[in-house]
């Protein structure tokens, strides 16, 4: 077994992945993939705890890991796999219920949101969601957990969790650290609300040249900046943003100026972005289109996944099981 650190991450399937979830997620761990040994989970209990499609499941796992894998996620280096595959998540996830305190998950911001947003639609699932995360994290024992900043509070939920467990029962998890990534989260093309499939304001990883053209053109930015004349400011606006996630550190430095300065309009802004964006998302878009000629390799690559990550998974309960006294049962 490798003496790397390890990583997890996990993502939704929840459909196709646009331009947010690759900036803010996959594009941060692809350089990890070196140093440690990651475990990229596409976490399908997770995507369970909102009303879905159970005919729509599959596919949008498969899709999920053909994105993953076109964006560079190597299954050589990394093991990526379905989240249910691996049992121990969910077992996991009861025995650290136990030492979780209601009070703790009734304060998550996530869960608060959910709740006020579907009064109706409030259940167990939904109240246990950062339970289940920190059980998919420290199942693995990593080190470090690359994510968007929404989850900085699910990873010190985490931590907590590992602190009263191994305050009961002996030293024996580690405590995770959040990775954030270089690249401020990217808005929707509203420029205020988080980019979402359900806003229907998401540029998708699959889009062509004129299709992302046609949002990017009316995309909002510096909304202080009325007229071609006026100064814009870059840090309030989301196209910077996207910027930062794809263009080079030239044109990142010259549009920041040349807006300041009002030398360039937001058009002329737009433009230099969507030949950076175009440009790293066709490599990204031809790999999609080999990876979705050949779906038996795909469905493959996460049956080993789920083989190499519950190797890893069967050793940690081992501890638990010893932790907590039924250790001789499981033998
Ligand atoms: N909650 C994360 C999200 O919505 C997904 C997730 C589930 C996750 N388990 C995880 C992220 C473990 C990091 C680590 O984005």
């Amino acid at each position: 077994m490798s003496e790397k650190k390890r990583v997890f991450s996990g993502v939704q399937p929840s459909g196709r992945l646009h331009i947010g979830n690759y900036a803010g997620a996959i594009f941060n761990w692809v350089p990890l993939q070196d140093e440690y040994l990651c475990i990229f989970g596409i976490v399908d209990y997770h995507a369970m705890t909102v009303r879905f499609k159970p005919e729509e499941m599959e596919r949008n796992i498969i899709n999920a890991a053909i994105d993953y894998m076109a964006a560079g996620i190597d299954p050589e280096k990394s093991i990526l796999m379905v989240q249910s595959t691996v049992p121990e998540h969910t077992e996991l996830a009861w025995i650290l219920n136990t030492v979780t305190p209601v009070g703790w998950l009734s304060r998550v911001p996530t869960f608060k949101e959910k709740k006020r947003d579907n009064p109706d639609y409030v259940h167990m699932g939904l109240f246990d969601y950062p339970v289940l995360m920190a059980a998919d994290i420290i199942l693995y024992k990593a080190a470090v957990v690359p994510v968007g900043d929404d989850q900085v509070p699910h990873l010190e939920l985490t931590r907590e969790i590992v602190r009263r467990f191994n305050g009961y029962f002996g030293e024996t998890f580690p405590e995770p650290k959040a990775k954030l990534g270089v690249v401020k989260r990217i808005l929707g093309l509203d420029g205020t609300n988080k980019m979402s499939k359900s806003l229907d304001n998401c540029i998708y990883l699959d889009e062509t040249k004129d299709e992302i053209w046609k949002k990017l053109s009316t995309a909002v930015t510096d909304t202080n900046r009325k007229r071609r004349t006026d100064p814009g400011n870059p840090d309030i606006c989301n196209i910077f943003t996207m910027h930062k996630a794809f263009s080079t550190k030239e044109d990142i430095d010259r549009c920041a100026r040349e807006c300041r300065s009002a030398g360039i309009g937001c058009i002329d802004c737009k433009k230099t972005l969507l030949g950076h964006m175009v440009a790293a998302l066709e490599p990204l878009q031809q790999r999609q289109r080999k990876l979705r000629a050949k779906e038996d390799y795909v469905y493959q690559v996460l049956s080993d996944g789920k083989k190499r990550a519950q190797e890893i998974a069967q050793q940690t309960m081992a501890e638990v099981y010893e932790r907590i006294g039924i250790k001789r049962f499981h033998n």
